[in-house]
């Protein structure tokens, strides 16, 4: 990987700040977008700035050409089985709760998560809860937050689970769960399998097919692609069983004042008008990340951790989340910090911001209900992508250590 012409190709990474570069490490929250994507959507704003789907003219036929595709270079992507199981939503939050809402769930009905989920992969099993009467079931990690296959199969032994929804990728720790057991077991008991890919899909390689799951979430503004845009892989038996979910203009074929004719998938999923520029923007991240190769981004990560980890796992008061081995936790370091004169999580991402503009997250990551069960307000996370670079791993070691000093004696 050539590194300097990757930084070349990210706009945000040129400019100062009081004086100096970024040192950008919340890439689990998003990631900066470079050129290719910035110019395939100035040219859909400056040349054909329509409507998709809609009208026959030539700017329309322009803008459905590309969503065309934008959609099947995620089937490619995906490694699925054709482009109508690509679904554009908005983000992750948006596929699943489409599917929670679609799918037939019924009284009783049982949905299993981990208990490292995003807020977004847990409260809506909570309003299914609520609504259908389905029960909520949270299969509980070891205690280095590796994922406990033997409780996970125990439990349906004891119980109808209609559908096992995960995050892939935990953007608590970076840790990855064995997802090709966990779908195994889940469809020898008949239930469905959901992934939220929101930190798999930017960082590691992604074959649906090779690992059967049933519905795959991904948010494009997490691999280097435009804000507010995402998508649902979902198999297409399953996708035309689901019922619809937001509906209206482009979801139907025709109406009377009675009824409505549903369109298949995907048309069935994209209510109303479509961030047409998001979609072609989304289309070149693919081809961005593809060029820069998916194994060398996940190598890349990998190396920077090991560096990151290795450099701060020892300073006094500081406690890396999830397993200790740093291959585990892809590009995610993860820590909470107890020092003797003070200082929280906040005041630590504050410091290393103020100082030399290392952007890092601090808090409970959306991820609230694993730290309240823990009594842990905050911790602070450092996420890579394929642009950061050794020599800002080192700074981040050096600059954490000054910060952590201010609160020592
Ligand atoms: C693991 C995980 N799931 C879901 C989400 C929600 O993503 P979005 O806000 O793009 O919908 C995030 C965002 O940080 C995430 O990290």
């Amino acid at each position: 990987m050539d590194i300097k012409k990757i930084r070349r190709d990210f706009p945000a990474l040129w400019k100062k700040w009081n004086g100096k570069y970024p040192v950008y490490f919340d890439n689990a929250c998003m990631t900066l977008k470079p050129t290719l994507v910035i110019d395939a959507m100035n040219e859909y704003y400056t040349e054909y700035p329509v409507c998709g789907g809609r009208s026959i003219h030539k700017m329309a036929k322009k803008v459905d050409e590309k969503v065309t595709e934008s959609r099947e270079k995620f089937r490619t992507f995906l490694g699925a089985s054709c482009p109508e199981e690509i679904i554009f939503t908005k983000n992750t939050t948006e596929g699943l709760n489409l599917v929670s809402n679609a799918m037939d769930l019924k009284k009783d009905d049982v949905v299993l998560t981990t208990d490292r989920e995003h807020n977004s992969n847990l409260v809506p099993w909570q309003v299914q809860a609520y609504k259908r009467g389905i029960k909520h079931i949270i299969v509980h990690s070891n205690p280095d937050n590796t994922f406990d296959l033997d409780s996970f199969s125990g439990l349906f032994d004891r119980n109808k689970v209609r559908l096992v929804s995960m995050v892939h990728t935990a953007n608590l720790d970076g840790y990855t769960i064995p997802a090709k057991e966990i779908i195994k077991i889940a469809h020898d008991h008949g239930a469905l399998v959901m992934l939220d890919g929101a930190q798999s899909a930017p960082h590691k390689h992604v074959d649906v097919k090779a690992l059967d799951v049933d519905f795959f979430a991904l948010s494009v503004h997490k691999m280097a692609g435009p804000t507010g845009m995402g998508v649902l892989y979902g198999k297409h038996h399953l996708l035309e069983e689901l019922a619809p979910y937001i509906v209206g203009g482009d979801t139907v074929s025709d109406t009377t004042y009675e009824g409505a004719k549903f369109l298949p998938p995907p048309e069935k999923f994209e209510a109303g008008l479509q961030n047409y520029g998001g979609i072609i923007g989304s289309g070149a991240a693919v081809d961005y990340i593809n060029s820069v190769g998916m194994s060398n981004i996940e190598k890349h990560e990998k190396r920077l951790n090991t560096i990151i980890t290795r450099g701060i796992k020892d300073f006094p008061g500081l406690k890396i989340i999830g397993p200790a081995e740093p291959s585990l936790r892809g590009g995610i370091i993860s820590f909470t910090v107890e020092l003797p004169k003070g200082g929280d999580a906040h005041d630590i991402a504050l410091i290393l911001d103020e100082t030399e503009n290392i952007e890092v997250r601090s808090g409970a990551f959306c991820v609230h209900s694993w730290f309240n069960y823990r009594k842990c307000e905050a911790a602070v996370r450092a996420s890579l992508y394929l642009y950061n670079t050794e020599e800002e791993a080192h700074k981040f070691i050096d600059v954490l250590e000054k910060t952590i000093g201010l609160f020592s004696p």
